[in-house]
């Protein structure tokens, strides 16, 4: 067998770099790689730093993972290589989600736009501009290539983008309503920048673009005990209705359609890192919003008790109502996430350095070194 050429170490720690900038729920960044000779790379799962309620079944974290894959691909493609891509290749070891094999590739053209929105892309929480996309920009995002078994729909009427923008926030007040949600919600929380640099994982405050008297009652709100007083007022559906009414501030909603199987999420995961990177590159704004999606699995599914009948009343009603706007097949689960102009986010989260076997550190220590940032 012949031995491809080593890819040059500078390449493809440029390459992981651009893998290590994907998102994933609740910036918990949920991966390692495993470098082969510089031709290939394992990607693995960490799926116990993900949300332990949310990612249910690690969908959330084979979700992030999706994106990470095809960022490593589009970075690849960028310097002169194909990656070739086994997924899920191995029964007997469940976190290995893919295994990338580099070859060159000279004669591909690169792919600068998508290449450079990398470096750029992140979740824009901000309320954006209600107005239609432009038809060039609209075309490009309905254009955007589907992974096999997957599909994508658009929203942009009106009423159709308020009645999905309230089933996203229904999560909120199910979060601020139920114990253990709230809890990993603090947890996960990260209040000063100091903090945030320590870190580098977490959601950051200035990430979730809270009015300072909303901060302030942040403050307050972590005591649950407190909360449940305040929700007997209404506090949580309140939160609820004032961020429904955020989200509705966008040009459409993008539902992407998956099945339950893990290579579905992946696969998912993929399409979305196309849709997020092409939006970005259009000068547009994408907010994923799954905690519906997700918290309708896991109630639905009665591992758990974890939630009251009201909620998984109140979650399946919402679910129901995404579904019916979506009109997606009945089989796919409807990812939902909204895009529009929402300019320049007050903030962006902070990335670990990736998490690297099979590379000789380089100097100081350090296993990687960031070169866009
Ligand atoms: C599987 C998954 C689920 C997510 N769900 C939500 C969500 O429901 N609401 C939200 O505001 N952000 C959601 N996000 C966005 C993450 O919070 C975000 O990617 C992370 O904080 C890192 O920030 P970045 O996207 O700016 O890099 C999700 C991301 C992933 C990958």
């Amino acid at each position: 067998m012949t031995r491809l050429a080593d890819m040059p170490e500078t390449i493809l720690r440029d390459i992981l770099n651009a893998g290590a900038q994907a998102p994933s729920g609740g910036n918990s960044q949920p991966w390692r790689f495993e470098a082969h000779d510089r031709t290939a790379l394992s990607v693995w799962m960490l799926p116990d730093k993900d949300h332990a309620i949310l990612n249910y079944r690690h969908r959330g974290t084979l979700l992030a993972h999706g994106v990470l894959i095809e960022t490593l691909v589009i970075a690849a493609r960028h310097h002169g290589y194909r990656a070739i891509v086994s997924t899920l290749p191995c029964r007997d070891q469940p976190t290995l989600t893919a295994r990338l094999r580099f070859e060159p590739d000279l004669g591909a053209e690169r792919d600068d736009r998508l290449y450079t929105a990398i470096w750029t892309r992140c979740t824009n929480r901000k309320p954006y501009r209600t107005e239609p996309l432009a038809p060039a920009s609209a075309a490009a995002l309905a254009g955007v290539a589907r992974e096999p078994g997957i599909d994508l729909g658009f929203t942009t009427d009106a009423a159709g983008i308020t009645t999905l923008a309230e089933a996203a926030s229904t999560s909120e007040r199910v979060m601020f309503e139920n114990r253990a949600l709230h809890r990993l919600f603090f947890d996960e929380l990260v209040w000063t920048d100091d903090e945030a640099r320590q870190r580098r994982s977490g959601l950051q405050i200035d990430t979730l673009e809270m009015q300072p008297a909303q901060r302030l009652a942040l403050r307050v709100f972590r005591q649950f005990p407190l909360m449940r007083v305040l929700n007997r007022f209404g506090m949580a559906a309140s939160i609820a209705r004032a961020n429904a009414r955020s989200y509705t501030c966008c040009s459409l909603y993008a539902a992407i359609g998956c099945g339950r199987r893990d290579i579905d999420l992946v696969s998912a995961g993929r399409t979305l890192a196309r849709l997020w990177l092409t939006a970005e590159s259009l000068g547009l704004s994408l907010h994923l919003q799954t905690g519906v999606n997700f918290l309708w699995q896991r109630a639905t599914d009665g591992a758990d008790d974890l939630f009251s009948p009201e909620h998984v009343a109140l979650i399946e009603r919402h679910y129901q109502s995404i579904r019916d706007v979506t009109a997606l097949p009945s089989e796919l689960i409807p990812l939902l996430c909204r895009i529009g102009h929402g300019g320049e986010p007050g903030a962006r989260s902070l990335k670990q350095l990736p998490e690297v076997s099979g590379l000789a550190p380089v100097s100081g220590g350090v296993t990687f070194l960031p070169i866009h940032r």
